[in-house]
């Protein structure tokens, strides 16, 4: 590993994974550590060349005021507080916005006149980093990893082909509830264009059959989160000789933003509930990548715009989104009136600019006419939301002969379907999905 790095020593500030994000996006490595770390710790760090400590003005915590170890400024590396009342250094900052821009601006004479820092932080060299990382740790033996077609799994798929190649064992589960053309893309992606060792197993029928009649949204996230664990189970038996489990774990999923400042690493949760006896290492390629740096990462090993920019889609996937009893000839009305959707949108450009958009079909019918006769069918639900975090999301406003095109083709082209209807409801009162 050769990049420089600054250290971001967290004192209770909202804002450590913003300020590390500035500082990346200054072409300088940047991670967060706690705020006790001792200097023993800190020296054992790769070419840490600066620290700063960021911290709101009061550092207490649960009561108790905090502060970092003293011995942190002996270690001749330069310290800047940041967000701090206390003038720890020479540098002494206002409070951080969470503006990037104004961020690095506020950083950028720390980090390269004082800390003299090399941006040498870039996709290439951290792919290469990884690369070889990888194949330090894994040698000559065989890596399983869960393909689910997402962003995260994705990346790590065409990372650790680069690394290991055959080496690398995909699996994935269609669960009969992917999105029109979504498993296809997988296959298609990673074993015919990028030669992926890949199980594809086409478990539609079990699910559909342990969802028959299953109405309570939660009773069925549990049967579909549940199968899935075990179809992979079942895949991972079959397979000899496997070590280690590829986990698409990135940067916010590692680091705890917000006041728990002692708490750094979460611990590692038993991967996707897999029973004890199949005890894997794990291998995280991305688990100190944002979000963004996961997709040109994607984007830096060849992976195509759609797969790296997809918008986030749940793990029961249309499950959630076939209201109550999922039925075949309703889930494939969720299907193709999403696909229609998602058609408009990337014709309209949306697809750049709206976090998520998607349909839902309820289980009850309306009235309607078709063809000079009575119709009783399924109405159509439209959702298209802008968020950051998915915590609160507002409604994207749609042009309105978008909406008229989008509605004609539902209504002529997804079969059992006489009404279309746009959700104008923002998080909250709502969720982003119906169930
Ligand atoms: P809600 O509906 O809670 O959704 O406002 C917030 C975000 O989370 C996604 N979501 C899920 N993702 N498994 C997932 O992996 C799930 O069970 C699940 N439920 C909701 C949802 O699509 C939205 O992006």
């Amino acid at each position: 590993m050769k990049q420089d790095m600054i250290v971001i020593l967290d004192l209770g500030s909202h804002e450590n994974t913003v300020l590390a994000r500035a500082i990346r996006a200054l072409g300088v490595y940047s991670e967060i550590y706690p705020h006790d770390i001792t200097a023993e710790e800190l020296k054992a760090l790769p070419n840490v060349k600066g620290v700063i400590i960021n911290g709101g003005p009061n550092n207490v915590i649960d009561g108790e005021a905090i502060d970092v170890r003293p011995e942190i400024y002996t270690l001749g590396i330069p310290v800047m507080a940041a967000g701090h009342d206390k003038a720890l250094c020479d540098v002494k900052l206002a409070q951080f916005t969470d503006d990037i821009e104004a961020i690095k601006a506020a950083v950028k004479s720390f980090v390269f006149d004082e800390c003299k820092a090399e941006p040498n932080w870039n996709m290439t060299n951290f792919v290469n980093d990884q690369i070889e990382l990888v194949r330090r740790q894994v040698g000559n033996r065989k890596v399983l990893l869960a393909l689910s077609g997402g962003v995260d799994s994705s990346v790590v798929a065409a990372l650790l082909l680069k690394a290991i190649g055959d080496n690398l064992v995909c699996v994935h589960v269609n669960h009969g509830l992917m999105r029109k053309g979504e498993s296809e893309a997988v296959v298609e992606v990673f074993r015919n264009q990028l030669c992926a060792n890949l199980v594809y197993v086409d478990a539609t029928e079990r699910f559909l059959t342990k969802l028959d009649g299953v109405a309570d949204p939660e009773q069925k996230r549990k049967i579909i989160g549940g199968e899935f664990i075990r179809v992979f189970e079942e895949e991972a038996r079959k397979l000899d000789g496997i070590d280690f489990l590829g986990q698409g774990t990135i940067y916010p999923d590692i680091v705890e933003s917000g006041t728990k400042t002692a708490k750094m690493v979460k611990s590692h949760h038993n991967v996707g509930g897999l029973p004890e006896d199949l005890q894997f290492e794990l291998v995280e390629p991305l688990r100190q990548l944002f979000k963004d740096e996961v997709r040109a990462c994607g984007l830096e090993l060849g992976l195509p715009y759609e797969m790296v920019y997809r918008q986030p889609f749940p793990g029961p996937g249309l499950g959630v989104r076939c209201l109550g009893a999922i039925t075949r000839d309703r889930l494939e009305a969720v299907r193709e009136s999403d696909a229609i959707l998602r058609e408009e949108f990337a014709a309209a450009g949306l697809d750049k600019t709206v976090w998520q958009y998607f349909t839902v079909v309820p289980d009850f019918k309306s009235v309607g006419v078709r063809d000079n006769a009575r119709s009783f069918d399924w109405p159509v639900i439209i959702r298209a939301v802008n968020t950051v975090d998915a915590m609160t999301a507002t409604i994207e406003p749609l042009d309105w002969a978008l909406l008229e095109r989008i509605t004609r083709r539902i209504l002529s082209e997804v079969k059992g379907v006489n009404r279309v209807c746009y959700d104008v409801s923002p998080k909250p009162n709502a969720t982003i999905e119906w169930e």
